[in-house]
């Protein structure tokens, strides 16, 4: 009889085939829908109107990958959310089953093969590296080794003009009280190692425009990660005179989106010279204000751009001296609310609340550059649902979009992700499912067969 390990159970899971390997799970329990590449088994299965991941892995790593997971969630840091674990699943063809990792499916999230389909720009690549190397910053902080930096572990939601980077795969990962700069180091070598991996890869399938270099992109990966590490953890010493720049450095960290929670500050004796060290940042310092003004949950360059609108109304509106969350309630309810009220039903599937008034907001000054005069809010908002929102595809992934999948023949009927077989077409080859012996091990702690080995070992002794 299978056994459930959950903080946040959901009933419904219950019933689902567990004594079934994952692999042979019958599709109308799946969903089809894009994700990265994985060394495990990895199905989306849907009960009612949710959609969860499942994953196939050995016992301690689940549990691991569960327990760094729920932690990463904890301590706010942007990761996939752990449900449970399905354990005791009985034997197939003389074998134990493996336990299920069971993660929420972040709704609104790209993985990379998504988004660099349609062909990418330059300037999307850099802030997909940015997301990257401010994920890596922020996990780094709370003394989170990751192990395993590549594309396929990342997931991506749209941020305003840029993107949030959101962990997925925890299993190689370890929770420290601080890292030492070795780790950090390590992480960034395999990052380096496996980015260029997946970037020659996209050049290879024509998905990386000609004139971007794996190379070069990984180099500014590794820089820019050292940039933001310097600005958020290095110390800074200047002479006494020179006091504001305390309050700059607070203001650069700001503008980072990163809050100051201690700044170790030393003064010389004399007090000619001072040194300052921010000892501990907290991520999020725009979201943490809109959330506390507002009660939306947004990403922060999201939250950014609502917050200079929320600055605007007050000061159009002549509410300077009104107390800022008061100011907020009447912003919310007469600007972002009618906004929102215009977003037919059928379209709320397409894009986040917050990103949809930032995009209004983009609609809104191109319509009032174009015919030199201010554009109302609703005016804007009912020209961008009819102009822009209609004609893009759903990102939610919700209900409608998780039909079942049984009327067109997909490459690999185990693997929805693969898509469907198009005429004429080959089928694409996931390397870590079609030809798992060719695959050659970079690491080995990626080496599936070996952990087993050594779980088994040790079960033994
Ligand atoms: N909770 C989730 N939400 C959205 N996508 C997910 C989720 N969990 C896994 N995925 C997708 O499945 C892929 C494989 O999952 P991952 O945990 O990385 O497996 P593996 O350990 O085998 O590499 C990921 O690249 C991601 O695209
Ligand atoms: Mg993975």
């Amino acid at each position: 009889m299978p056994r459930f390990i959950s903080a946040t159970p959901d009933s419904r899971l219950i019933p689902l085939p567990w004594e079934t390997p994952l692999a042979e799970w019958p599709v109308e329990l799946l969903v089809a829908l894009p994700r990265g590449l994985s060394r495990h088994v990895v199905r989306f299965i849907k009960v009612g109107d949710d959609v969860y991941a499942a994953k196939e892995v050995i016992d301690h790593l689940a549990r691991h990958e569960y327990r760094l997971l729920h932690d990463l969630m904890r301590l706010g840091t942007p990761s996939v959310e752990p449900i449970g674990i399905i354990t005791e699943r009985g034997v197939c063809g003389g074998v134990p089953l493996d336990p299920i990792l069971i993660t929420r499916h972040l709704q609104f999230s790209l993985p990379y093969r998504a988004l660099f389909a349609p062909g990418v720009r330059p300037e999307t690549v850099s802030r997909l590296l940015d997301a990257m190397v401010v994920l890596l910053a922020r996990l780094h902080l709370i003394g989170f080794q990751w192990g395993d930096v590549s594309l396929s572990n990342i997931l991506f939601r749209r941020d305003a003009d840029t993107f949030a980077a959101y962990l997925v795969d925890a299993e190689t990962g370890g929770m420290y009280p601080k890292l030492s700069d070795g780790q950090r180091h390590q992480d960034l070598e395999i990052a380096r190692t496996n980015l260029y991996g997946d970037f020659l890869d996209l050049k290879a399938g024509g998905l990386l425009q000609e004139d971007l270099d794996p190379l070069q992109l990984v180099d500014l990966v590794q820089s820019r990660y050292y940039e933001l590490w310097q600005e958020l953890t290095g110390a800074e010493e200047f002479s006494g005179d020179q006091m504001g720049r305390i309050e700059n450095r607070v203001r650069r960290l700001n503008a980072l989106g990163f809050d100051i929670a201690e700044l170790d500050i030393q003064t010389a004796a004399d007090s000619s010279t001072i040194r300052i060290q921010p000892m501990v940042v907290d991520a999020g310092h725009h979201s943490r204000r809109l959330m506390r003004l507002t009660g939306l949950d947004t990403e922060e360059n999201q939250a950014r751009r609502i917050l200079n609108d929320l600055d605007t109304y007050r000061w159009r509106t002549g509410q300077q001296h009104v107390d800022e969350a008061v100011a907020a309630h009447d912003w919310l309810t007469h600007v972002f609310q009618p906004v929102m009220d215009l977003v037919p039903a059928d379209l709320r599937a397409k894009r986040e609340p917050a990103q949809i008034f930032h995009e209004v907001l983009d609609y809104r000054w191109y319509a009032a550059q174009r015919q030199s005069r201010d554009v109302p809010m609703t005016e804007a908002a009912q020209g961008y649902v009819q102009d822009v929102l209609r004609c893009l595809p759903d990102e939610a992934l919700n209900t409608e979009s998780l039909l079942p999948i049984e009327s067109r023949q997909l490459v690999n009927p185990y693997d929805p992700s693969q898509g469907y077989v198009e005429p004429g077409q080959t089928p694409p080859q996931d390397p870590w499912e079609d030809g798992v012996d060719q695959v050659a091990v970079a690491s080995p702690f990626l080496d599936i067969d070996a952990l087993r080995a050594k779980a088994a070992a040790e079960a033994a002794d």
